[in-house]
């Protein structure tokens, strides 16, 4: 739970977490209406110092969202960003955290519609460490549910109401013993996990579904594939992708905010390579992690340091 002393964005300022309440008719909850994002902060102990991670990409995002749901943002990418590091800035973390802005359409009449709607922006945060296992690699599963097509609810816009298909695929995988679900298009290309992208090993290329197969445009997608060709040499092709690669790829891993860079070792019971975590992979892994907490000057510009006055007070 977050603590009572916990200040979140809400309407417009800045209050405690805990009165930041809603309406039960709120179209939002009735009928998925919403658009979020989920940006990551990480603690540099040795700088005493948080750094917002591609906090710019994350709000660039957060705005197609909405223009996809209609919903009318008051702030534009630059005054987020800010009003981001202010809020996180006066939470006092020194630990890693989760940031979740969500614009949701406030709205307290019945019918659903995307016209003529009132609608709303929160922030909060939280803190947030591994969201899966980075270390031991996780075990995954193709799922019985399909990915949501561009037609129906477009993934490409991070929707609420697009997370009842992340959340059926995720229980039935967990479910059935597995850390996580592989969805599958209507085609039955691979798409994405629940909540990640996904990335194939073959012939010493990493191969990654295309935009065109459900997916959401990963921001740790892109990041991925430019320190693969930055720093590893190695390039990433973008296409569609059969469901049997996934038996024979020499490495896996799912990518995402939550996620980071997460090897696969298993799939739908057989072993990725050896089983266990790639070479790759785990050079990858540790060129990620160094950029992502400011450790590596080459990518200070994916950056935002939260304290500006030499750290937060213990
Ligand atoms: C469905 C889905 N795919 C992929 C991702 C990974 O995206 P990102 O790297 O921008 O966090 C996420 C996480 O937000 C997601 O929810």
């Amino acid at each position: 739970m977050l603590a009572d002393t916990v200040q979140c964005y809400f309407r417009g300022e800045f209050i405690p977490f805990a009165e930041a309440k809603i309406g039960v008719m709120t179209h939002a909850l009735n009928y998925g209406t919403g658009v979020f994002e989920g940006i990551r902060a990480y603690w540099n102990a040795d700088r005493e110092q948080l750094y917002l991670l591609k906090m710019q990409e994350h709000y660039d995002r957060f705005h197609r969202s909405c223009r996809m749901m209609r919903i009318k943002l008051e702030h534009d990418v630059g005054e987020l960003c800010e009003i981001t590091r202010q809020l996180v800035e006066m939470n006092g973390y020194r630990e890693d955290v989760y940031i979740r802005p969500l614009a949701f359409q406030d709205e307290e009449t019945i019918t659903p519609r995307l016209h003529d709607v009132s609608d709303a922006l929160t922030i909060y945060t939280n803190p947030m460490g591994a969201y899966i296992d980075i270390e031991a690699g996780v075990r995954v599963a193709v799922s019985s549910w399909r990915r949501m097509d561009d037609n129906m609810i477009p993934p490409r816009a991070k929707v609420t109401g697009l997370y009842v298909n992340s959340a059926l695929a995720k229980t039935e995988a967990l479910e059935n013993g597995f850390d996580e679900a592989i969805m599958l298009t209507q085609a039955g290309h691979v798409s994405e996990g629940s909540a990640e992208n996904i990335f194939l090993l073959i012939n010493g290329e990493w191969v990654t579904p295309a935009p065109s197969e459900n997916i959401l445009m990963g921001i740790t997608r892109d990041a991925v594939m430019e320190l693969a060709r930055e720093e590893l040499g190695i390039e990433t092709v973008e296409r569609q992708v059969g469901r049997s690669e996934l038996y024979v790829a020499d490495e896996v891993i799912l990518t995402g905010t939550g996620a980071q860079i997460s090897p696969v070792i298993e799939i739908d019971r057989r072993p990725v390579g050896s089983g266990s975590i790639g070479p790759v992979t785990a050079r990858l892994q540790r060129i990620y992690f160094d950029a992502v907490r400011g450790n590596n000057p080459k990518y200070a510009s994916w950056s935002v340091p939260v304290y500006q006055d030499g750290g937060p007070s213990a």
